[in-house]
């Protein structure tokens, strides 16, 4: 039975003192239900409004990536200093202690490999196993203009469908095939279209003409891939250029794992993304925490 003694009566209700109903600060997402806000919101660091999302979602159509060949002695290490781990849920399952609290963002596409057409995926992932996973976000692949674009955009349109049912939110992917021109024009385009179908969020990449003006067109946020790898500072630069004109963050895996020192480059990636902080700062940053010379797993392997 519950414990009535001692039940005192309300009596500070706040007259006069309005309850306040804050706009939600997701770009975009101020109309969305409360578990989609709520999941943005583990996604988005509330305090920046951005993200440092660690990908390393690679190995579901390339294999044993550089970098990635031992998720477990490679990400786990990366943990703590992402807002957000975007991978397979193969990958989770296997090496991600599920006492991460980080938010996952589920890569929810394959079908496909490097020796076949990369845009002919389908959706590999059953809503039921995303929610299982306690998947933050879900995400997939378009191929605007590649051969099966028609498909891609039809998996996009069915995550986002799934999704809406949970409250879970989706991040499109734009992919470019090879024939694609990385431009202003194209990735305005295919920000677009993934926004307009109802995608939560769009993970581009950064180009050095026009990137304000496509953050600019999309009505949702924007965050870039890191791309092949690039020296860190180059990375950090790209990094801030893109927070610059209007990205929300970063979905970084290679510029990270492959790092001279990922631990050092994850933090330097987020001084910039959540601190505003000038590029040559975040390099220093990253050779200082270099110089700590934490010995790195390869010494402690071969130490033992
Ligand atoms: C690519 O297939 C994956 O979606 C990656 O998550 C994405 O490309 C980001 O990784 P990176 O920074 O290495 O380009």
């Amino acid at each position: 039975m519950a414990d009535k003694d001692d039940i005192k009566e309300g009596k500070d209700f706040g007259i006069g003192i309005p309850q306040q109903n804050k706009p939600f600060y997701v770009k975009g997402a101020g109309a969305l239900d409360w578990g989609m806000q709520n999941r943005l919101a583990r996604i988005f660091n509330p305090a920046s409004g951005r993200t440092v999302m660690l990908a390393f979602d690679h190995g579901y159509f390339q294999g044993p990536t550089t970098g990635l060949e031992r998720m477990d002695l490679t990400i786990v290490p990366l943990i703590a200093y992402a807002d957000v781990l975007m991978c397979t849920r193969g990958a989770l399952r296997s090496v991600i202690p599920p006492s991460a609290t980080n938010a996952i963002v589920l890569r929810c596409s394959g079908g496909q490999s490097i020796l076949t057409e990369l845009s002919r995926e389908l959706i590999a992932v059953d809503i039921d196993d995303a929610i299982r996973i306690n998947a933050a976000a879900i995400t997939t692949q378009i191929y605007i203009g590649a051969e099966y674009e028609h498909q891609s955009i039809k998996n996009l349109v069915q995550l986002i469908d799934t999704g809406n049912r949970y409250g879970i939110p989706t991040m499109a992917v734009t992919g470019v095939g090879a024939q694609m021109k990385r431009d202003e024009r194209y990735f305005s385009l295919a920000t677009r279209i993934a926004a307009e179908l109802g995608a939560h969020y769009v993970k581009s990449y950064f180009i050095e003409e026009g990137f304000e003006r496509v953050c600019a067109g999309c009505p949702v946020p924007i965050v870039i891939a890191g791309g092949k790898k690039l020296p860190e500072l180059d990375a950090l630069t790209m990094a801030h250029q893109a927070i610059d004109q209007g990205a929300a963050g970063v979905d970084m895996g290679r510029n990270i794992f492959q790092s001279d020192d990922p631990v050092a480059m994850i933090q330097a990636v987020g001084a910039v993304v959540h601190s505003n902080e000038k590029p040559e700062k975040a390099f220093q940053l990253y050779q200082q925490l270099k110089a700590r010379n934490v010995p790195d797993r390869t010494r402690v392997a071969r130490s033992s």
